[in-house]
């Protein structure tokens, strides 16, 4: 074993989070039918930026995924209710035609955090959409579900908020989320450079872009190890996995292990292990499922 991946695998990367995480970008990429008499799990991550639905088998491997980006809730709470309905429904609809599996039930997640009567709007937009809510798990913890970490913390930077989860002896024992995510990123970088939001938001997931402009993304990333490093003081944290889109950007890791003092690392496809982990909460769906 390398330094390096002895080094990821002691902070909780491991080859078993690597292939799943190779095998939920490749059901966003190619989403596969679903013979009837595999029992599925379904997941539905409604974040700030991109909305995505996730199916797995009962052992909670990826088989098809379906995204978007819709501006329907902003920082944990649905403001624009029938915008995220009927996002969800064109997602549902797409998988469903995709995997030829009907997507009876699923678990949502929210930041942790937010108020139970935002819980309650993240339950309608699925039940507007034709899929029963049975679960609502905050995001950090949804992410635990694949990374399995026992010891540490784990942070999700998405388009809107930066949630911490504290986990102790692989049990989540403090959360914490806080506004400030790649959204906030974007509006700097467009600030900075003199273009617009959604050039920025293109721009900065190309890697020669995030080498040669990290010294402007740098203060919003202190701001956003900030709001970690308050969410981990009192509590002995030896490591912190990065999930979220927002960690995409090369360095974040390094930025964030300086302002909290902690080792750090980033996840394979942060984006989507916070929508993969929600699926595992879901109970499984049989062949009655299947698309009348
Ligand atoms: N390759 C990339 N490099 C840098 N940033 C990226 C990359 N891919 C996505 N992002 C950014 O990540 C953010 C979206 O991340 P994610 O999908 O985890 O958020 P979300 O779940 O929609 O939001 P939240 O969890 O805050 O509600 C956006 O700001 C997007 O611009
Ligand atoms: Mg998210």
């Amino acid at each position: 074993m390398s330094e390096a991946t002895g080094e990821r695998a002691a902070q909780g990367i491991d080859e078993r989070v690597d292939a799943l995480m190779a095998r939920a970008r490749a059901a966003i990429d190619f989403p596969q039918p679903i013979a009837l008499d595999v029992p599925i799990r379904v997941g539905v991550d409604l974040g700030t930026a991109y909305t995505v639905i996730t199916v797995t088998d009962a052992e909670g491997v990826p088989l098809a995924a379906a995204t978007t980006f819709a501006d329907v809730v902003r920082d944990g709470v649905v403001w624009d209710f029938a915008g995220a309905s009927a996002v969800v429904l064109g997602l549902r609809e797409d998988l469903e035609q995709a995997t030829g599996r009907r997507l009876a039930c699923a678990a949502v997640t929210l930041p942790p955090g937010v108020d139970v009567s935002d819980a309650r709007a993240h339950r309608y937009v699925l039940e507007s959409a034709g899929i029963e809510c049975v679960a609502v798990i905050d995001e950090p913890t949804a992410a635990n579900a694949v990374l399995r970490l026992r010891e540490g913390a784990v942070v999700d930077i998405g388009g809107g908020t930066t949630g911490t989860a504290v986990v102790r002896g692989g049990v989540v024992v403090a959360t914490d989320d806080e506004p400030g995510g790649g959204t906030h990123l974007s509006l700097v970088l467009a600030g900075g450079l003199g273009m617009s939001f959604e050039e920025a938001e293109l721009l900065k997931r190309d890697a020669a872009f995030q080498k040669r402009y990290l010294p402007l993304a740098v203060p919003v990333f202190e701001r956003q190890a900030g709001i970690v490093a308050r969410a981990v003081a009192g509590y002995e944290v030896t490591q912190i996995v990065l999930v979220g889109g927002t960690c995409a950007f090369a360095g974040i890791d390094r930025v964030v292990a300086r302002v909290t003092g902690v080792p750090c690392v980033v996840a394979p496809e942060p984006a989507l292990v916070t929508p993969l982990g929600v699926a595992a909460f879901a109970p499984t769906i049989t062949e009655d499922g299947a698309l009348p």
